[in-house]
């Protein structure tokens, strides 16, 4: 279980301006460019690129957020160094307030590699982290999962990837690098990332599809796997009203997005923040996974008259966002479901895999779900009402009796043969 997310409802009314804002943020990016020459005045490091951090940190409040932090105009690289005569280099950045990011690439016989990132980013900056807990900077170091670059080639990413660890995701994108460059000229052999191959591989071996690309090279692997196979983490959510906790949701959440072919996308609760709304008849938790996914659930209370009260999950919708540049790629809406259904002041509870069909292209699967959108008290679930799939404690039952009445059967069987048998035994005497 991951750490508890929580939201104030005050600031669902907040949400929309806060997501424009948050889409007019994706394209404040800014390439970098750090060309570095050597004493006679030739370049021995060439990078340009473009990044950006998605960034999860506590809030006044306790409740977590993730915020983009986007390079400025005005980045500096201070300390940057080619490394030819050491076989070490550094590209280090300076930018925003306060905010750092560098590499150190090493070098080997015929490849160099990425050791280690080091982000420094400064909670102190409060146009990027509004109202931070912890005031100041925050260093972390990300060990870089790309392979060796064989020397001599240029590295080159259009294509972006990310790099994810612990409460930070790396994207990158549009990368041209080459460390150790020799006699001044960037290569024009160039060493793709996995991102930038032709998708259409699966049906080759690998080792062929590599033999058909020009530079052939010992390629770093892929940073992410397209396909989780897995079960998404659970993750908790809660919203409040006032310092009053009002919505409580503990649950696994998966995608799949049918485009070309089925794309299954685990939401990571470490990333993802909740926000909404409670009510008396309705109430909506949205989730941002902080990775260009936004899912919102509705529930309402049914037939408000009548003297004993459901309440059910309404609506689904979800939002898939181009992460570059934020516009809307595709979004998903179903106003007329009618699932998850529990008595007002209980909760709902179903830990099995469960399927809700947004479109026909969309479907949410949920895995560990207990959910109490209404009537929460104390910040504690109330009783459960278990959906039929979870009834094992009926199934249990049904096996033992059916087991029970073949052994009593058995047992009858055995009787009358036995007593056939004495009789028959007892007859010939
Ligand atoms: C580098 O090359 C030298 C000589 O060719 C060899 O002895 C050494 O093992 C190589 N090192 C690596 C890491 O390949
Ligand atoms: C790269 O930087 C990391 C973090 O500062 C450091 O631990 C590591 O030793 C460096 N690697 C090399 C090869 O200098
Ligand atoms: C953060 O900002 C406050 C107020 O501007 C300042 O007093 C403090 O020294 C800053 N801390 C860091 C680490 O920059
Ligand atoms: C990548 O860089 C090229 C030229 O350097 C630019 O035209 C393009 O817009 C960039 N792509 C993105 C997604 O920023
Ligand atoms: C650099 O120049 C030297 C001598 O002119 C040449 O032997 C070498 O192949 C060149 N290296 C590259 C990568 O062009
Ligand atoms: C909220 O917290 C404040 C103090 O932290 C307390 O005075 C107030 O009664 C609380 N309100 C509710 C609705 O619990
Ligand atoms: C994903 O959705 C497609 C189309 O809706 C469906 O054919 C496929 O079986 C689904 N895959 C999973 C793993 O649910
Ligand atoms: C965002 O990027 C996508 C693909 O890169 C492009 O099709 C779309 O028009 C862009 N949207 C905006 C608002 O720039």
């Amino acid at each position: 279980m991951g750490p508890r997310r929580s939201a104030a409802s005050s600031r669902g009314r907040l949400l929309l301006p806060l997501l424009l804002l948050g889409v007019s943020g994706f394209f404040q990016s800014y390439a970098v460019e750090v060309d570095i020459k050597d004493a006679s005045n030739a370049t021995c490091l060439y990078a340009n690129w473009m990044m950006r951090f998605l960034i999860t940190y506590e809030s006044n409040n306790g409740d977590y957020k993730t915020t983009t932090l986007n390079l400025s105009s005005s980045a500096t690289h201070n300390g940057s160094v080619c490394g030819n005569d050491t076989q070490a280099a550094l590209v280090a950045v300076q930018f925003g307030e306060g905010h750092s990011w560098s590499i150190n690439i090493t070098k080997n016989n015929e490849t160099y590699q990425g050791d280690f990132m080091t982000l420094t980013y400064n909670t102190n900056d409060t146009a990027v982290f509004p109202d931070a807990k912890r005031k100041g900077p925050v260093t972390i170091f990300i060990k870089d999962p790309a392979g060796p670059v064989q020397l001599n080639t240029v590295f080159v990413c259009h294509n972006s990837f990310d790099i994810e660890a612990e409460n930070i995701t790396q994207i990158f994108w549009n990368v041209t690098l080459q460390a150790f460059v020799q006699n001044g000229t960037v290569s024009k052999k160039e060493t793709r990332c996995p991102a930038d191959r032709p998708t259409s591989a699966p049906t080759v071996p690998p080792t062929s599809a590599n033999a058909t690309t020009a530079p052939t090279t010992a390629a770093p692997p892929a940073p992410t796997p397209p396909k989780p196979v897995e079960n998404p983490d659970t993750g908790n959510y809660s919203l409040k009203s006032g310092n009053k906790t009002c919505f409580l949701a503990t649950v696994g959440l998966q995608l799949n997005v049918s485009q070309d072919k089925p794309l299954l996308i685990n939401i990571n609760p470490k990333t993802t923040v909740a926000d909404g709304a409670c009510g008396n008849t309705t109430a909506t938790l949205k989730l941002n996974d902080g990775n260009s996914t936004l899912i919102g659930f509705t529930f309402a209370v049914k037939n408000a008259s009548a003297s004993v009260q459901k309440f059910y999950l309404r609506e689904v919708n979800v939002t898939l966002l181009n992460r570059l540049n934020g516009s809307v790629i595709s979004s998903a809406d179903n106003n007329n479901l009618s699932k998850w259904d529990a008595f007002l002041g209980s909760s709902y509870m179903c830990r099995k895999e469960q399927t809700l069909q947004i479109n026909e292209n969309v479907q949410v699967h949920t895995f560990n779900l207990w959910i109490q959108p209404f009537l929460v008290e104390a910040n504690k679930f109330a009783t459960a009402q278990e959906c039929s799939l979870d009834d094992d404690s009926i199934l249990i039952p049904i096996v033992v009796g059916a087991a029970l009445a073949v052994l009593i059967a058995i047992i009858v069987v055995a009787y009358i043969i036995g007593r056939r048998k004495s009789y028959a035994g007892y007859q010939t005497l």
